[in-house]
C-alpha cells in the first residue's frame, strides 16, 4: 500500500498489518475533530517554522491561515506541522552550524508523515536553503512561501535597513561618532516589523534564487511581510499545492541544471549574498548537480547588476516590490536566461515572468543599458592562497581596494579577533590586509558570518571605512566592504590561509579574480612541514557535532554533509 499510496494512507505507522495502522492514524486524526471527507481528500502538508525566536517568521500563524484556506478552496486537507527554526541572532555557535539539521529535520518529517505536497515556510537567512535541501532529497510536490521582508524604519529623519544600516551604525558607533543613547534608540528603528532583513541580504536573495528556481509562485519573493499580498500569495500556494498534490511537478523535475543556471544569473544580477553561492552549491548537490564556480564567474562578467539595493545600492525590499518584483528584473535578463525551465505553476519560466506589474518611471530595476554596474555583484577569486576559490562582493567593495597590496595582519581565530583587534599596540595600518583563519565550515565550527572583521579601533576612530580582509568564513549579504570570503581549503583543514605569517604580503586583483599570497614557494613548504591541525573541538566526541565535524563539506560543495 505504501508506495503509491496517498492521503492518509500514504506512509503508515509499521505494526505488520497495514488496515490496523491505518485504522490507528484515522482514530487519532478524527481525535482532532476531523470528518471523514476530511480524510479523503489530497493532504498538503504546511511546515510551520514560527516560534518566539524567530522575529523574521513573526507572520507565520498569518501564513499558515492562508495556506489552509487555499488548500480547502481547492478542495484539499491542510496538515500543518513544527520543524526547527533558526534565526541569525539566536543561533550559537552560528546558524549556519545547524542549517544541515533543519534540513534534515525537514526531510524526514515530509518523508515521515502523510502528505501529497508540501508547502514549505520559510524565510530568515537559513531556513529557506534547508528547506530546498530538504524538498530537493524527499522529492515530494514542494511549494516555497517566505514569511516577506520588514518595512524599512527611520532614524533622525533618515531611512535604516536591517542590518545594511545595523552595521555602518556600528561602525560609526565604534569610530565615536555616536553613543550609548544614540545606539539603545537606534536598536529600536533598525528592525521595525516582522520579517526578513530588508535589503539584499541572505534572505531576500535566497526569496529572489526561489523564484528564479520556479520553486515559488510567480511575485512571491518581494511581498513585505505585513502586506496584504503576502496572505494572498499563500493563499495562491495552498491552492496550487492541491493541483501539484495530483500531478506534480516534483523538486527534481523543477530544480534542472536549467533552473540553477538562472538561479546563479539572478544572484549576479540582483548583487545577491555570497551566502546564495554555498545554500545554491548544496541544493544542487541534493539533486547530483554541481555548480561550477568558474561558470558561476563568467555569467558575473557578462550579466549586468541591475538591482539598486542596499547594501550594493541605494534602495530596499519594499521599493522592489513596488517596481514590479522579481518578475520585471526577470524580464530585463530574459536573454540571459533558460525560457523553458519548469516551474512549480506547470507553466516555463519564460511565461510566468510576462505576469506583473509594470512600473513607468520606476527607478529600482535598471535596464541591462542603464545598469547599475556593468558586470554582476560577486566574483571568484583564484590563487595559491585559495586554490578551492575565493568570494568576493565586488558590488559592495571600495574601488579603491580591489586592487591591493598589503603585508597580513593575521588572526588566528574569532576569539583571536576579539581579544586584539582594539588594542592599542596593534602593528596594522589602513593598508594593512587583515586575516581571519579558523573561522571556516569545520574551524570555527559552522562558518559564522565573521568575514567582515571590524576595522580596527585605533583606524577606525581616524576615520578608516574599510580595509582588505581575507578570511575562511562567510559574511552577512547585508555587510559590505572590501571582504574576501569562503577561502578554500580552509585554514582548519590545512589550506594556504593557515600558512599565512604576519607580515607576509598579499595582493588582491578581483579584475584579474587573483588572490596571491606572496611567499616563494619552498618557504611555504617549510612552514607546511611544521604545520599541526587544531586540536578537536571540545564536545565533538559526541552528538550533533560529532556528526556535523565527521561529515560536513567545504564552502565549494555547499557545507552539506557528505552523505547527503
Ligand atoms: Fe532573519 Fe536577517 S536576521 S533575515
Amino acid at each position: 500500500m505504501a508506495g503509491n499510496a496517498r492521503g492518509m494512507k500514504k506512509g503508515l505507522a509499521q505494526y505488520g498489518d497495514e488496515a490496523f495502522s491505518l485504522y490507528m492514524r484515522r482514530a487519532f486524526v478524527k481525535a482532532m475533530g476531523y470528518s471523514d471527507d476530511a480524510l479523503t481528500r489530497p493532504i498538503v502538508g504546511i511546515a510551520d517554522t514560527g516560534g518566539d525566536y524567530n522575529a523574521c517568521h513573526g507572520g507565520m500563524a498569518k501564513l499558515i491561515e492562508a495556506v489552509k484556506r487555499g488548500v480547502m478552496l481547492a478542495g484539499g486537507m491542510p496538515m500543518a506541522f513544527p520543524t526547527i527554526s533558526i534565526h541569525e541572532s539566536f543561533s550559537h555557535p552560528t546558524s549556519m552550524f545547524l542549517r544541515n539539521l533543519m534540513a534534515m529535520d525537514t526531510e524526514e518529517m515530509i518523508r515521515a508523515q502523510p502528505m501529497d505536497a508540501v508547502v514549505l515556510i520559510g524565510g530568515c537567512d537559513k531556513t529557506v536553503p534547508a528547506q530546498l535541501m530538504a524538498a530537493a532529497s524527499a522529492d515530494a510536490p514542494a511549494a516555497v512561501v517566505v514569511t516577506g521582508p520588514m518595512m524599512t524604519g527611520r532614524y533622525r529623519g533618515r531611512r535604516l535597513g536591517a542590518c545594511t544600516d545595523c552595521r555602518r551604525l556600528w561602525a560609526s558607533y565604534r569610530a565615536g561618532e555616536l553613543d550609548d543613547a544614540d545606539i539603545d534608540e537606534i536598536t529600536g528603528r533598525l528592525a521595525p516589523t516582522i520579517g526578513t532583513c530588508m535589503v539584499m541580504g541572505t534572505a531576500s536573495t535566497m526569496a529572489c534564487v526561489t523564484e528564479a528556481l520556479g520553486m515559488m509562485l510567480p511575485g512571491g519573493a518581494t511581498v513585505p511581510a505585513v502586506n496584504a499580498d503576502r496572505l494572498r500569495i499563500a493563499e495562491r500556494t495552498g491552492r496550487r499545492a492541491v493541483e501539484m498534490a495530483e500531478s506534480g511537478p516534483r523538486p527534481s523535475e523543477v530544480m534542472t541544471a536549467d533552473a540553477f543556471r538562472n538561479a546563479l544569473v539572478v544572484l549576479q544580477a540582483i548583487g545577491g549574498s555570497t551566502n546564495g553561492l554555498i545554500h545554491l552549491a548544496a541544493i544542487a548537490r541534493r539533486l547530483g548537480l554541481a555548480i561550477d564556480l568558474d561558470e558561476f564567474d563568467r555569467i558575473g562578467r557578462e550579466v549586468p547588476m541591475l538591482v539598486d539595493l542596499k547594501p550594493s545600492g541605494e534602495h530596499y525590499m519594499e521599493n522592489l516590490y513596488e517596481s514590479g518584483g522579481l518578475n520585471a528584473v526577470l524580464r530585463e535578463l530574459a536573454p540571459h536566461l533558460a525560457l523553458d525551465a519548469p516551474t512549480i505553476t506547470g507553466r516555463p519560466l519564460g511565461e510566468n515572468i510576462e505576469e506583473g506589474e509594470r512600473v513607468p518611471g520606476q527607478v529600482v530595476v535598471r535596464s541591462p543599458d542603464r545598469p547599475v554596474r556593468p558586470s554582476g555583484g560577486l566574483a571568484v577569486l583564484r590563487g595559491n592562497l585559495a586554490p578551492g576559490g575565493a568570494v568576493i562582493k565586488h558590488s559592495a567593495a571600495s574601488p579603491e581596494l580591489v586592487s591591493h597590496r598589503g603585508r597580513a595582519v593575521v588572526f588566528e581565530s574569532l576569539e583571536d579577533l576579539a581579544r586584539r583587534i582594539d588594542d592599542p599596540d596593534l602593528d596594522v595600518d589602513a593598508d594593512s590586509v587583515l586575516v581571519l583563519r579558523n573561522a571556516g565550515p569545520r574551524g570555527a565550527p559552522g562558518m559564522p558570518e565573521a568575514g567582515y572583521l571590524p576595522i580596527p579601533g585605533k583606524l577606525a576612530r581616524r576615520g578608516v571605512r574599510d580595509m582588505v580582509r581575507v578570511s575562511d568564513a562567510r559574511m552577512s549579504g547585508t555587510a559590505f566592504g572590501t571582504v574576501v570570503l569562503h577561502v578554500t581549503p580552509e585554514s582548519h583543514v590545512g589550506g594556504p590561509l593557515a600558512l599565512v605569517r604576519d607580515g607576509d604580503s598579499i595582493s588582491l586583483d578581483v579584475e584579474a579574480r587573483r588572490l596571491e599570497l606572496e611567499v616563494d614557494a619552498a618557504e611555504l613548504r617549510s612552514r607546511r612541514e611544521s604545520w599541526a591541525p587544531p586540536p578537536p573541538h571540545p564536545g565533538s566526541e559526541r552528538g550533533y557535532l560529532k556528526l556535523y565535524m565527521d561529515s560536513v563539506l567545504q564552502a565549494d560543495q555547499g557545507c552539506d554533509f557528505d552523505f547527503m
